[in-house]
C-alpha cells in the first residue's frame, strides 16, 4: 500500500471535508462575484447599526449553565496548523476574533491520543505539552466572554501509518480499507492504510482515551466537551452498518453498533459532567464511505440513548450535507431528531444568515452552527446582526499550515467599511 503524502492527505481532507458541501449548498445560495458577498437585500435597506432583535438568531438562549448572548456558533473547523499536533500561539488571535461575549465556539476537532490522528499538524490533547498549549487559547476567548468547548476525535480508518506510531495500522470497528479516493485534481488517487479491527479488549482502551481527553479539556480551561461522531471517523465507523461488520457486542444490532460511541458518551459524561458535554452527528451522511441503511432509525436511537445520559447538546448535521455526489434536495429533516433530544439542539451545514434565522424562528434548532462563513468573517455574529454583507471565503487556503493566510488575515467589518 503506497504511502500517504503530505500534499494527496491534504487534498483528501479537503476532498472529504469539501468537495461535497460546496455541490451541496453554497453555490445554491450565492453569487461569486466579487471579494463579498451581497446580502438578499440591497445595502441601501441594509440593517440598522445595532443588534435587531427581530433577528432570532441574535436572542440570548440559556445552555444549560451558560448564558448565550445570541445563536450563532462557531463550527468546528480543521485547520491543520498545529504543527507536530501542538496548538501554536497564532491559534490565540484565531479563535480571539471568533469569540464574542456569550458567543459559542467549538474548537477544530483535536486527537484524544496518538492513534487518533490522520491528518497534517491537526492538535491534540493528550499530552502535557498540548494542554498547556491549549491553556493561552481558552484563556483569550474567556477574556471576550466566549464559551469554548473542545471538539475530541478519533479518526479511526481515515488515516494512514505514516500518521500512527511506529508506523503501525490505524485502527477501525473493521479492517475493511477505505477504497482509494481521487483527488480534487480529478486524476490522482489517495490510499489510506487498511486498519486494523479492535478487539472487543481494546476497545475500553479508546473509551478511556475520549475520558482522558474530556479531562484535560478541563485542566485547559475548555468549558466543555464536543465529542466528534460525525463524519465517517470512529464512532461512525461503529455507529453505521455499511462500514461495521462485527459479530462481538459492538456489531449487529443498532444497539450494538451505538454501544462503543455511548460508552465514550457515558466515560466523558462520569468524568466531566453531562452539563459539560455535547455531541456531534451526522446520520443522513456518507463521509469517508460511512453511511447507514436507515439514518433516520440511527438518529433517534442515539439521541433517544443520549437523553438517558442528560448530554448538554446534540449538534447535528443538516441531511444536505451528504456526500460528494448526492444532490442537495433532500427529503430528510433533523426535525424528529430535535423534537426527540431533551437538550440543546445545534443544527449546522449549509445555513445562511435567512436560514439560520428561519431555523431558530421555527423552532427546529435552538442554535444555529456556521462552518465556513465564521471561518471567512471572524465578526460573523455582528454581521448577521447588521446584515451586512460577507466576505467570500478562500477554500484553496482552508488547510493551509501558514500562520496567517486565510486564518487571521479575513478583514472584520469597520476594516471593510474603512477600506482597509
Ligand atoms: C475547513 C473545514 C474544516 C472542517 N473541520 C471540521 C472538524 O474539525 N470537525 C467537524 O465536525 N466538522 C468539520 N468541518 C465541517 C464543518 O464544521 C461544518 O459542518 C461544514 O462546514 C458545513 O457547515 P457550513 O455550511 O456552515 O460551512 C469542517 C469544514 C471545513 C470547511
Amino acid at each position: 500500500m503506497a504511502h500517504v503524502t503530505f500534499n494527496s492527505l491534504r487534498s483528501f481532507s479537503f476532498l472529504y471535508s469539501l468537495h461535497s458541501l460546496y455541490n451541496a449548498t453554497t453555490l445554491r445560495h450565492f453569487h461569486f462575484k466579487s471579494n463579498q458577498i451581497q446580502p438578499s437585500h440591497p445595502p441601501h435597506m441594509a440593517a440598522p447599526a445595532t443588534s435587531d432583535q427581530s433577528n432570532p438568531l441574535i436572542t440570548p438562549y440559556k445552555m444549560g449553565k451558560f448564558n448565550l448572548s445570541h445563536r450563532v456558533v462557531l463550527a468546528p473547523l480543521t485547520r491543520q496548523r498545529s504543527y507536530n499536533n501542538v496548538p501554536q500561539p497564532h491559534a490565540v488571535l484565531y479563535y480571539s476574533q471568533r469569540a464574542s461575549n456569550g458567543g459559542l465556539l467549538i474548537a477544530e476537532a483535536t486527537g484524544v491520543s496518538d492513534t487518533a490522528q490522520g491528518y497534517p499538524n491537526t492538535p491534540g490533547i493528550w499530552t502535557k505539552e498540548q494542554v498547556e498549549a491549549w491553556k493561552p487559547i481558552v484563556d483569550a476567548v474567556h477574556a471576550k466572554g466566549g464559551i469554548f468547548f473542545s471538539q475530541i476525535w478519533h479518526v479511526g480508518r481515515v488515516s494512514n501509518s505514516a500518521y500512527q506510531p511506529n508506523g503501525q495500522a490505524p485502527v477501525s470497528s473493521t479492517d475493511k480499507p477505505l477504497s482509494p479516493q481521487i483527488r480534487s485534481n480529478g486524476i490522482d488517487q489517495v490510499h489510506h492504510t487498511p486498519p486494523r479491527r479492535l478487539s472487543t479488549d481494546d476497545i475500553p482502551r479508546i473509551v478511556d482515551d475520549f475520558r482522558l481527553a474530556a479531562r484535560n479539556a478541563m485542566e485547559a480551561g475548555f468549558d466543555g466537551v464536543e465529542i466528534h461522531g460525525a463524519h465517517g471517523y470512529l464512532l461512525e465507523q461503529f455507529m453505521k452498518d455499511k462500514v461495521n461488520d462485527r459479530t462481538d457486542e459492538y456489531g449487529g444490532s443498532l444497539e450494538n453498533r451505538c454501544r462503543f460511541p455511548l460508552e465514550v458518551v457515558e466515560a466523558v459524561v462520569n468524568e466531566i459532567g453531562a452539563d459539560r458535554v455535547g455531541i456531534r452527528l451526522s446520520p443522513f451522511a456518507e463521509y469517508a464511505e460511512c453511511g447507514d441503511s436507515n439514518p433516520k432509525q440511527l438518529g433517534l436511537y442515539m439521541v433517544n440513548a443520549l437523553n438517558k445520559s442528560g448530554i448538554l447538546y446534540c449538534h447535528m448535521v443538516e441531511p444536505r450535507i451528504g456526500s460528494v455526489a448526492e444532490n442537495v434536495e433532500c427529503h430528510h429533516s433533523l426535525v424528529p431528531m430535535r423534537k426527540a433530544f431533551n437538550g440543546s439542539f445545534i443544527g449546522a451545514g449549509g445555513y445562511d444568515r435567512e436560514d439560520g434565522m428561519k431555523a431558530i424562528a421555527e423552532n427546529r434548532a435552538d442554535l444555529v452552527a456556521y462552518g465556513r462563513w465564521f471561518l471567512a468573517n471572524p465578526d460573523l455574529p455582528k454581521r448577521f446582526a447588521l446584515n451586512a454583507p460577507l466576505n467570500k471565503y478562500n477554500r484553496e487556503t482552508f488547510y493551509d499550515s501558514d500562520p496567517v493566510l486565510g486564518y487571521t488575515d479575513y478583514p472584520f467589518l469597520d476594516e471593510v467599511s474603512n477600506g482597509v
